[in-house]
């Protein structure tokens, strides 16, 4: 067993990657508590994950406060956030790695107690996530039925891409190699795509080519400051997290994906439908469909598929021309040496779900590399 798809090379933008198990976003709630500063723990984390040639995309990080909708979660609009981010940059290009930021606003997903004064979370609309068991988690860490959020303003809109320009100048300064736009996950980039909590009747609203121009316009935010094929995207079509859902996903995300393929960008990156939610519930869907099957022939760039992936399935994948690389999510967690695992057939250490999000080392630097893995 050794995979000889997944373990050859790939160029993403300007770089070659050594292989294509690459590492995803993964909210883990351990910055610093009050200033959401990255901590040394969060360099050991990352550079434990990070393999020359290997890529990392570092969890989902508000572009501003009123993008926060999690305690613990690292910020990257501040000097110090900045510094911060730079320790763990460090970590991992001393270890040849390779590392994009996931630039974040959860919009609706929040709660007032993380807004700048207490004010309400902004949404496209004022449409509140009011799904069975989906709670809000409070800065204190409770969990709380959702707010109705605030509608933005069509001139606010401005500030948002604003906000994310801004953040994408940040990671460059803090070194990042890259950055991948959020707009998976139910968070305020998906609310605007999708018709249920887009019901706005300005040009960021209505039709398809109005829902997706927010999405568009921060792309072309990012793209200015570091050039197309330093910048991702992650979309979820299909996705059911955090009350997210189109009726009939296929020509929004059609539309989208058809946008975005001239742009030139560094690559596409898609959950799939099956594990939409991961993080809270194990969710594994029988016959839904496959985005990179779905999708792949409107995109003629590089394709990343997350979801439930395990080496054969990846290797499958790949070999087949689903998608170029492979994003694991829950299983990096647990295997800080996981290429070197899934290269050698070394069997994989189960994840502990309790220590996911928070608390310290535990369930996050603690967990063992393989003995016949290790790099002196
Ligand atoms: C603890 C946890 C945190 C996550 N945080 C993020 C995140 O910050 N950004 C994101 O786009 N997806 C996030 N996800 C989704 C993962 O990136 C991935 O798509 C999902 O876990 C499915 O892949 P897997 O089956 O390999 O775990 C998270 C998932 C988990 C389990």
């Amino acid at each position: 067993m050794n995979f000889p798809h997944l373990f050859s090379p790939l160029q993403v933008g300007p770089y070659r990657l050594a292989h294509r198990v690459v590492m995803a976003p993964l909210t883990r709630m351990r910055a610093e508590r009050s200033s959401f500063v990255p901590r040394p723990l969060n360099a050991e984390y990352y550079a434990q994950r990070a393999t020359p040639g290997g890529l990392l995309i570092a969890e989902a990080t508000p572009v501003t406060m009123a993008g926060r909708g999690n305690p613990g979660v690292p910020g990257i609009y501040s000097r110090a956030q900045i510094e911060g981010w730079r320790g763990v940059v460090d970590a991992v290009h001393a270890k040849g790695g390779l590392i994009f930021l996931q630039l974040w606003h959860v919009g609706r997903v929040s709660h007032s107690s993380h807004q700048p004064g207490g004010a309400l979370p902004v949404a496209p609309s004022a449409v509140p996530i009011t799904n069975e068991g989906m709670l809000a988690m409070t800065s204190d860490g409770k969990m709380v039925p959702y707010e109705t959020p605030r509608a933005l303003e069509t001139g606010e809109i401005k500030d948002v891409i604003e906000a994310f320009r801004q953040a994408a100048v940040n990671a460059k300064e803090a070194g990042f190699d890259g950055v991948e736009v959020h707009g998976a996950n139910g968070y305020l980039l998906e609310q605007f795509l999708q018709s249920h909590t887009n019901l706005r009747t300005d040009q960021y609203g209505g039709g398809i080519e109005n829902r997706a121009r927010l999405l568009l316009e921060i792309m072309q935010a990012a793209i200015e400051v570091w050039g197309a094929d330093r910048v991702g995207v992650r979309l979820s079509p299909y996705g059911i997290a955090n009350g997210s859902g189109e009726a009939d996903p296929m020509p929004l995300y059609a539309h989208v994906v058809k946008a975005l393929d001239p742009l030139g960008l560094a690559y596409l990156h898609f959950i799939e439908p099956r594990s939409s939610g991961a993080g809270r519930a194990e969710v594994n869907w029988q016959n839904v469909p496959s985005a990179m099957v779905l999708f792949r022939p409107l995109w003629r760039g590089v394709l990343i598929a997350a979801g439930g992936f395990t080496g054969e399935t990846a290797e499958a994948a790949i070999a087949q021309g689903h998608a170029d690389a492979i994003a694991f999510g829950r299983i990096f967690i647990s295997n800080p040496d996981l290429p070197r695992r899934l290269q050698h057939g070394f069997p994989l250490t189960p994840y502990n779900r309790a220590t996911f999000y928070g608390g310290d080392e535990a369930g996050y630097t603690d967990y063992p590399v393989h003995e016949q893995g290790a790099i002196a």
